[in-house]
């Protein structure tokens, strides 16, 4: 089962990436994720795209996302909200067909605030919504005060979160085969 991970972070210690890495380690047999990150795409400007069409890596990433079974997107929140960079790659990818339309999706984030990007989750709920995605209702995994559950190395030290994490993935599997 070949699914597309992506971070919403840019940066490089990112915890949202790291909680990607620590999803990986515990994929399941018969599950591949593919982590994803956005730097370096421009920001969406009409005029760019009648010139000269989508960025490489959009389209990169599109081509990723068709071919693979589900995707599951790891946000930081940002003022209450997405990332600019998370979002602005969905309004490239939204252009035309999205590749996006009909996807099975899980979303998961992580954050040194006390409520683990609960409201940026609901955020991106919506604007998949818009793009007709099929988005995994729960379990939920917002990772709170992600300082005291990663380690220096960016691993994923908090016990319970990792067994959290696995539930998740063996729901996102079943998600993803349509079960029930
Ligand atoms: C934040 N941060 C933050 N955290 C949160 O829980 N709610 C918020 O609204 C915000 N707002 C916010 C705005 C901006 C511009 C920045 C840079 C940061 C803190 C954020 O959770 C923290 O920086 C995380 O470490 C970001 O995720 P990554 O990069 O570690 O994956």
């Amino acid at each position: 089962m070949k699914i597309i991970g992506i971070s919403g972070s840019l940066r490089k210690a990112s915890y949202n990436t790291s909680l990607l890495r620590a999803l990986i380690s515990l994929q399941p047999a018969g599950m591949e994720i593919e982590p994803i990150r956005l730097n370096g795409i421009p920001v969406y400007d009409g005029d760019n795209e009648k010139a000269t069409g989508k960025p490489a890596a959009i389209l990169d990433l599109d081509q990723k996302i068709r071919a693979a079974e589900g995707v599951v997107i790891v946000t930081p929140e940002y003022n209450f909200s997405i990332p600019g960079g998370l979002k602005n790659a969905i309004d490239w990818l939204s252009r035309g067909s999205s590749p996006l339309k009909g996807k099975r999706v899980g979303v998961m984030g992580a954050s040194d605030g006390p409520i683990g990007t609960a409201r940026s989750q609901y955020q991106l709920r919506q604007t998949l919504q818009s793009q007709e995605s099929i988005v995994m209702p729960r379990p939920e995994i917002f990772v709170s005060t992600a300082h005291d559950k990663f380690d220096v190395q960016g691993t994923l030290t908090d016990a319970a979160t990792l067994e959290r994490l696995k539930k998740w993935l063996k729901a996102f599997a079943d998600w993803v085969e349509k079960k029930p």
